[in-house]
């Protein structure tokens, strides 16, 4: 493609109020010239109009949505009775058999920036095995090489990175052997421009550069279906449909005790005929940052922590118990087939993200801003769901299946993702017969980890550790 003249830039600029990007141009190289014509290329501006006039220069402040409206949704709730056990046997065994067809794939999505922790890599190598230091990377492998010598198959993983940690990712997985993965393969999230929170100007991170960032993990439905690494190989979507794979398995990198590919979710999703489904846990107080799955005048829909009016998060039912407790852990089955519907129509609204973005002044300096002043546009997957014609949302237990790594310090951070692991992994040894220490509230009182090699639930233990063994020290089974 030729590169488009200053003039035809900035008369295209110019419709959109955006002309101030090439402020620099006449300072730059030709190298500089191409990035930023390159980046300009890239925007949808019509698109972009729409957004800065709904999100950023029109009614900034969503209208709350109106009590009324919002209703609790069915939950296929932890089994309490016999029938609720056999019923969920049942579910296993279905989701067991699609496991061994070879008809589940896995998507990982880790594009995200992870500001929150602070920490410099991809989040999935954040070392955060309590005893071995393994990565999140490491243990979401180790998985799926277990689920492939469980079940004779061992679903594909496709892995969503971002423009800014792709390289890294992929690197990171060839460094260490591809963790013994048969067949993984990384996609690239889309990327959207982060604009002034006042003007609604499209901020520049360099004289050369749009200030960028990943346009959300809603970006995955159409990363899916977008052109391979190489431009040449089929889509990630197309190769899915080659190999057989018809439910896909979806989470997200900063979570280590998902239970990836799980064959009960997987079997409830399917005997629910479902094209898309959720698991939830209960929230613990109204506050928790968690979305929650509800019914919006009869539809299904996630109304996300950060928007949830105050007197619905804090509505109580008779028994105390949160009206809208239904938390989504971002753990969602998909079919195939509705995905691919999704991209050939459905269009995800974008929500608007208020952020610290750093960007140049026109003397050229680059400014940390020390409060938030940019906009960045941010589509979320779980806004498929008003979009599927069948759902199941299944609850699961937090204490065996989540917690994620969110920060550095306090909550969700790796002094409580290891505690939790640790007491995780405890309770699993004690159910083999081995005793484990506990403190007065329960938790076990050193790092106890086991490796997904090693066991991936429970009863895998049995056979391979000693009944009457006593555990007193940390301890790391692989
Ligand atoms: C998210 C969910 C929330 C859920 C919670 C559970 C959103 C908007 N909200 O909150 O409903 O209850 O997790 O832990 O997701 N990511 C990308 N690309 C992006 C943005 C994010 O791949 O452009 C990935 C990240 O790598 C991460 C995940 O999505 O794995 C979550 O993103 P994050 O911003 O941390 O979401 P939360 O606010 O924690």
């Amino acid at each position: 493609m030729e590169m488009e003249s200053k003039q035809e830039l900035a008369e295209r600029l110019g419709c959109h109020g955006q002309e101030h990007l090439l402020q620099f141009w006449d300072e730059l190289d030709e190298a500089g010239r191409d990035l930023l014509a390159k980046e300009i290329a890239s925007i949808d501006f019509d698109q972009l109009d729409r957004l800065i006039a709904g999100l950023v220069r029109g009614a900034v402040e969503e209208p709350e949505i109106p009590a009324e409206r919002v209703h609790p949704i069915d939950v296929v709730r932890l089994p309490q009775t016999d029938g609720e056990r056999t019923a969920r046997r049942r579910a296993t065994d279905a989701g067991e058999e699609a496991l061994a067809a070879g008809e589940v794939g896995v998507v990982l999505v880790a594009g995200g920036s992870g500001t929150r922790l602070g920490f410099p890599g991809p989040k999935g190598t954040f070392p955060i095995g309590p005893v071995s230091s393994a990565s999140l990377f490491q243990i979401h492998a180790e998985k799926l090489v277990a689920l492939g010598s469980r079940y004779g198959k061992q679903p594909p993983l496709y892995v969503m990175t971002s423009p800014e940690n792709h390289d890294a990712t992929v690197e990171f997985f060839e460094r260490n052997g591809r963790f013994g993965l048969d067949h993984v393969r990384f996609f690239i999230q889309g990327r959207m421009p982060a604009v002034d929170l006042k003007t609604g100007k499209i901020l520049l991170a360099a004289r050369d550069r749009l200030a960028m960032s990943p346009d959300g993990h809603g970006g995955t439905l159409a990363a899916l279906a977008g052109p391979g690494d190489a431009g040449c190989e089929p889509s990630c979507l197309a190769e899915m449909g080659e190999r057989g794979v018809q439910t896909l398995f979806y989470f997200q990198v900063d979570n280590p005790m998902v239970e990836i590919a799980d064959p009960t979710f997987i079997g409830l999703h399917r005997q629910g005929q479902a094209e898309m489904s959720f698991k939830v846990v209960e929230k613990m107080t109204p506050d928790e940052k968690v979305g929650v799955v509800v019914l919006v005048d009869g539809r299904p829909q996630v109304i996300e922590y950060s928007d949830l009016p105050r007197s619905l998060a804090e509505k109580r039912g008779e028994e105390g118990q949160l009206a809208y407790w239904a938390g989504s852990i971002a753990i969602h089955a998909f079919e195939r087939s509705f995905i691919e519907r999704l991209v050939g129509g459905l269009r995800l609204p974008f929500h608007r993200a208020v952020k610290k973005v750093p960007y140049v002044l026109p003397t050229g300096e680059t400014v940390q801003p020390a409060e938030p002043n940019a906009v960045k546009f941010e589509q979320f997957i779980f806004d498929a769901l008003p979009a599927a014609e069948r759902f199941v949302i299944v609850e699961t237990d937090r204490a065996v299946e989540f917690e994620p790594l969110k920060n550095a310090v306090g909550p969700d951070s790796p002094a409580t993702v290891h505690q939790r692991m640790s007491d995780l992994f405890g309770g699993w040894l004690e159910q083999a017969g081995v005793v484990v220490p506990r403190r007065p509230d329960g938790s076990v009182p050193f790092a106890i980890e086991i490796s997904p090699l090693f066991a991936l639930a429970a009863h895998d233990l049995r056979a391979k550790v000693e009944p009457g063994l006593v555990v007193e020290r940390p301890l790391y089974l692989r």
